[in-house]
């Protein structure tokens, strides 16, 4: 609990609150980022701000310890005029190699204002677009935020692994202070703690309606390496980004043509995907340096509620090691993953079963990437015109839409598969071999004899429920010790292009 002493914001001020415009002389030079007066009132009526500068130009002689103070003396009172009030301004004039003790990182001006106005530094936060003014909130005990713009966007690999927080500006950085404030204290459930990780860095497994993601946040470039370096991912397969609501859209891609827009007001959230130009916001990893980024909605309570309290878009996979079978259960991630993963949250077996649905554009029309939960026909009917069927990478290896990671074998058992079609009467099982089967509706007893294991998927055959219990039925025939899986085909339409997508991929031959 809280002794008395209070939490408090550090602020950079050069491309943190003001605009970046290389040495500021005179009050002419100041120039209020975007949301930065607003977000700066709301701080201060919480907390004691200080400002924290760093003027390498006094250093290098093109700027004076005059006109430092009276650019700060003019933004200070600027910001009074908004009811904004400055507890203390500390300026740093030296440079580098000085080796003085109050250049960024070193903690001390923190450290000297924690003593002088009693502070407790280990619930405070620093704020600032260069990797220096988060090892400096770091160093101190504090949190760092590291804002996306002035120098943000440049330095943003150089911040590394370790417990930081990355927003794109201050108005997202304002809004996570505030949250944490409000639930610091006793208001702790498995939601708010996976939030709290997410947002520092941290990598947590989460339910969506169609299978578990494994997530970080995705403006963090090492966090987005976690996920790869967790999933043993090759780095060209980009990450799908899951936004809370349509609004995002706007944040994070660049044009959205006009079927794009219709098929996300029609399906989100859903199993839908949608791949569209990206803003330089998110990081090269997170989407392997493609000039797209996938982005969807999910439909899941637990996934809303991690999406709205974390406050930052989640890039996630599924939560399960790459090329093997999804994860439809909270335990099918527990058991594919020994460490690195943060947190599993559990939210029960997942409603869809099937990954969502991709739809990329070219020109302006509809292409389909992924078949997944929500059919191509329902699509075609929300847009009035045919989708483009371009699913295989193979057969697409120049096509700007291709989905990088739809590799022929995916989604695979350890053990051989074989596929037959949908009415065919049942293979029989080789009598030197242990074999499984899988079907969509239930069997009479003498059509299935021999077989060591038969999963059945449907009691009637219904395709939502052959999606739903396609892959932990998968699982469980990998886990039996049989030499070989006998897999049924279904119908080629809706969740059947789908279903029967997943089986071919999961049967192809090893290369
Ligand atoms: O239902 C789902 O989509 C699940 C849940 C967790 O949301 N996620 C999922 O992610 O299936 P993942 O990583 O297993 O599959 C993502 C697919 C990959 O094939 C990837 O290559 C493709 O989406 N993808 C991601 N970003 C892309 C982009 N910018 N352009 C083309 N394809 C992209
Ligand atoms: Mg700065």
């Amino acid at each position: 609990m809280s002794d008395g002493r209070k939490a408090a914001i550090f602020l950079d001020r050069d491309g943190t609150i003001i605009e970046d415009r290389g040495h500021l002389r005179s009050p002419g030079d100041v120039h209020f980022l975007p949301g930065s007066l607003a977000a700066l009132q709301k701080l201060s009526d919480a907390f004691p701000l200080f400002l924290v500068t760093h003027q390498v130009g006094v250093a290098r002689g093109f700027l004076s310890m005059n006109q430092v103070a009276e650019v700060n003396r003019y933004l200070t009172d600027a910001l009074r005029g908004h009811g904004i009030e400055l507890t203390d301004v500390y300026v740093c004039p030296h440079a580098r190699e000085e080796g003085c003790i109050c250049c960024k990182p070193s903690p001390w001006f923190l450290r000297r204002a924690a003593e002088e106005y009693g502070l407790d530094l280990s619930r405070s936060y620093m704020i600032g677009d260069h990797p220096h003014d988060v090892f400096t909130g770091t160093a101190a005990g504090a949190t760092g935020i590291y804002v996306l713009t002035g120098h943000g966007l440049r330095h943003r690999s150089e911040l590394g692994e370790g417990s930081r927080i990355v927003v794109p500006g201050i108005e997202d950085a304002t809004r996570i202070v505030l949250a944490e404030t409000e639930f610091s204290e006793d208001n702790h459930d498995s939601v708010e703690e996976a939030a709290f990780r997410l947002r520092r860095g941290g990598v947590v497994a989460f339910p969506t309606e169609t299978v578990y993601g494994l997530g970080a946040n995705a403006y963090d470039e090492a966090a987005a390496a976690r996920i790869f370096a967790i999933k043993e991912r090759p780095r060209f397969d980009p990450l799908i980004v899951h936004i809370p609501d349509m609004s995002w859209l706007s944040k994070l891609a660049g044009q959205v043509p006009d079927p794009a827009r219709r098929l996300a007001e029609a399906f989100w959230p859903g199993p839908l995907t949608l791949v569209l130009p990206r803003l330089p916001i998110i990081p090269d990893l997170t989407v392997a340096g493609l000039d797209t980024v996938a982005l969807r909605v999910p439909d899941h309570p637990l996934a809303r509620q991690l999406l709205a309290r974390t406050e930052v878009p989640l890039a996630a996979p599924s939560a399960n090691r790459f090329s093997s079978i999804s994860p439809t259960e909270a335990e099918h991630v527990q058991q594919g993953f020994e460490q690195g993963v943060d947190l599993i949250l559990d939210g029960g077996p997942c409603r869809v079963g099937v990954e969502s649905t991709i739809i990329g554009f070219q020109d302006d029309k509809p292409v389909l990437l992924r078949p997944g939960g929500i059919g191509l026909e329902e699509i075609e009917r929300v847009i009035g015109e045919p989708v483009v069927r371009e699913q295989r990478n193979e057969d697409a290896k120049s096509s700007p839409v291709a989905a990088p990671g739809m590799s022929r074998r995916h989604y695979s058992p350890k053990t051989p598969m074989r596929l037959f079609g949908g009415g065919e009467t049942l293979p029989r099982p080789p009598p030197d071999k242990r074999a499984g089967l899988l079907v969509a509706r239930p069997r009479a007893p003498e059509e299935t004899t021999g077989f060591r294991l038969v999963e059945t998927l449907s009691e009637n055959g219904e395709m939502e429920e052959i999606a739903r219990h396609l892959f932990s039925a998968l699982r469980r025939l990998d886990q039996a010790g049989v030499d070989l899986i006998y897999a049924e085909l279904g119908t080629e339409s809706g969740l059947g292009r789908a279903i029967n997508d997943r089986l071919r991929r999961a049967a192809a031959d090893l290369e």
